[in-house]
């Protein structure tokens, strides 16, 4: 568990996770996800990532999480280009997918271990939501 807080703390996951206010975190919504970052390809939020089955990842088992990381840190996965209008992700898949399956499990064991928030994102922005980034 002490491994999976201090790779959250390392990897900075919460300043995209969480939204906040004046630059700030807000600390009640840590990691609930709804920060917006408006990209020429269009708005994009970061999803809700606390346990939460509804809104968050308490439905995403172990095994798909880890796997939603490694997809990307096969060397064979080329960035595509993106067009003026195609989604685009600023989440730093490429350099967490070089992290080990165990790192990864013990990030997804702590985020598993904290309180669940409510916090709605749309739909396509859910954790494992097909249409987001996987291509
Ligand atoms: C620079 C901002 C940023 C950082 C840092 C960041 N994320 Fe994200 N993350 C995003 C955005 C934006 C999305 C939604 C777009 C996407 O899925 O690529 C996302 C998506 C996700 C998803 C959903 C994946 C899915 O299945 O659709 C998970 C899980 C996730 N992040 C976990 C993490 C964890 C764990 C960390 C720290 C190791 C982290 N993020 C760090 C911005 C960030």
């Amino acid at each position: 568990m002490a491994t999976g807080k201090y790779l959250v703390s390392i990897a900075a996951c919460a300043e995209c996770h969480t939204q906040a206010e004046k630059g700030q975190i807000i600390a009640e919504k840590m990691f609930s996800g709804g920060r917006e970052f408006a990209l020429p390809g269009g708005l994009l939020i970061s999803p809700n990532i606390t346990p939460d089955k509804e809104t968050g990842m308490g439905n995403l088992h172990k095994e798909a999480f880890i796997a939603r990381f490694k997809a990307y840190a096969d060397s064979s996965y080329k960035p595509y280009k993106v067009g003026p209008t195609d989604f685009q992700t600023i989440m730093p898949w490429t350099m967490y997918g070089g992290m080990s399956e165990h790192d990864l499990g013990a990030i997804y064991t702590y985020l598993m271990s904290l309180k669940p928030i409510k916090n709605a994102v749309p739909e396509k922005f859910k954790p494992n939501a097909k249409t987001v980034a996987i291509r």
